[in-house]
């Protein structure tokens, strides 16, 4: 029995930060952001947006075609969350008017719960083969004005669904992996940014790297040389060409650049253009591979590293499926991309700073683009969203409505 990706669609704000302004404002050479880290603009949520409407926004795109009454379960992987006890599913599960014998929980481990998710979904649905789990990803990735992580902030969710009948990615169940428990990247609930101690995070994420793969070879005797092209977890997109170059010095392997650009590249350019996404983001380098039309990826095996600090991770493999572009929305991936709205730093700032109510207290929140579903509010310390009409809620490429927006006062 084949497992895997039936389905799968991703969804970023409408609003963004060129990383040329933020290199100016901060007096950072551009360079360095843009070869040093490997980005060129983040991804910046509006106030009206969370990971809740993200989620929604990319779970709607990937149930596209799909039997919704299959959907037995859904699995909310986050470290962004929004509250301590209610999983993110139920919500996107209500949005999404799934039906109400459903399975719904949130996952957490840091980037990795994601991948968790994955493996949960193909341990249920190798048990119940008529059964389908959707899977959403989502996160905020949030460090301080003004600090050295500010460049790697980002947005974004994807969403998957795995069936018995998958059409683009074959996942295979077997993994290597690796848990420490070390303080490298790490957020207090009383905290809304991280902390992180950037430079140890980088060694402890290689660290992961090498057991992970040690383990995966162990369990299944797996060599480099058996993958055509490697995903990373992608906290800025230089750490998944870092990452790669590192695997491959332990194994030996001297890559020539043509065979470095091609296992690695096609991965990392919708990180570039996004930021961090934590849970999503190595699963946004997945489509970012996919969506490459030089590429012909059929029958290609992948290898997939999935990293999660404080710290756990996982490698394992799949192979893209005959026909799998016809199951990929491509052209709204790129449409998305290509219709942000670029924001100047002073609104960046100001989206930044804007918070909800912490006393719960009645709160209506001014109405930006955010796809098909939105935050409108809070009142009794319960968040409320509502549906956004196609037209008004996709209207990318639109004049900004942000300069109209109450909060900016
Ligand atoms: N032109 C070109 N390159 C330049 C440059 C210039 N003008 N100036 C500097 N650089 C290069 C540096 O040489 C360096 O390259 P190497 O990594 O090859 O040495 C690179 O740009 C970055 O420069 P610094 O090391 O000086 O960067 P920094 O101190 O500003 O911090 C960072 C970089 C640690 C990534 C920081 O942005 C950060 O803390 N980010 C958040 C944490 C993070 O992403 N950690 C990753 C692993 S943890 C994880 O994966 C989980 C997760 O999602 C968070």
């Amino acid at each position: 029995m084949k497992l895997g990706i039936e389905s799968i669609h991703m969804h970023i704000p409408t609003y963004a930060l060129d990383l040329r302004d933020l290199a100016a404002e901060r007096g950072v050479e551009f360079a360095k952001y843009q070869r040093g880290i490997g980005q060129e603009v983040m991804a910046v949520p509006a106030p009206d947006e969370d990971v809740i409407t993200m989620g929604a926004n990319a779970a709607l795109g990937a149930l596209e075609g799909v039997d919704r009454d299959a959907i037995r379960t859904v699995v909310f992987a986050t470290e962004s969350g929004i509250d301590q006890s209610k999983a993110g599913a139920i919500y996107v599960h209500q949005l999404l008017g799934l039906h109400s014998n459903c399975r719904t929980v949130e996952m957490k481990q840091a980037c990795c719960s994601s991948t968790s998710a994955l493996h949960f979904a193909l341990s249920t649905v190798a048990l119940h083969p008529k059964q389908k789990v959707l899977i959403v990803a989502a996160d905020v990735a949030r460090y301080g004005l003004g600090t050295a992580g500010e460049p790697t902030q980002g947005a974004g969710a994807v969403a998957m669904v795995v069936s018995a009948t998958p059409r683009i990615m074959q996942v295979e169940p077997d993994a290597g992996y690796y848990t420490e428990d070390v303080m490298d990247f790490w957020r207090p609930n009383y905290r809304d940014e991280a902390l992180v101690d950037g430079k140890y995070s980088i060694k402890v994420y290689l660290h992961a790297l090498e057991e992970c793969w040690k383990n995966y070879q162990q369990e299944t005797g797996a060599s480099f040389e058996q993958f055509d092209h490697f995903c990373y977890h992608l906290p800025f997109s230089r750490m998944g060409l870092k990452a790669h170059l590192h695997l491959a010095r332990e194994e030996n392997a001297s890559l020539s650049s043509r065979e470095l650009q091609q296992q690695i590249e096609p991965s990392l350019g919708y990180n570039r253009l996004t930021g961090n996404t934590y849970t999503a983001s190595l699963y946004l380098g997945v489509l970012s591979l996919l969506d490459d039309d030089s590429l012909e990826l059929e029958n290609n095996r992948i290898g997939f590293f999935s990293y999660g600090s404080g710290c756990m991770g996982a490698f394992f493999g799949g192979t893209v499926l005959p026909g799998y572009r016809e199951a990929l929305k491509t052209d709204s991936r790129r449409r998305l991309l290509a219709e942000r709205q670029f924001l100047t730093m002073d609104e960046y700032e100001a989206f930044y700073q804007f918070a909800l109510p912490k006393d719960g207290s009645e709160f209506v929140t001014p109405r930006h683009q955010t796809g098909a579903f939105r935050l409108s509010g809070m009142k009794d310390h319960q968040r409320s969203y509502e549906k956004v009409p196609v037209a008004a809620g996709n209207a990318g490429g639109s004049t900004c409505a942000y300069a109209a927006a109450p909060f900016m006062g």
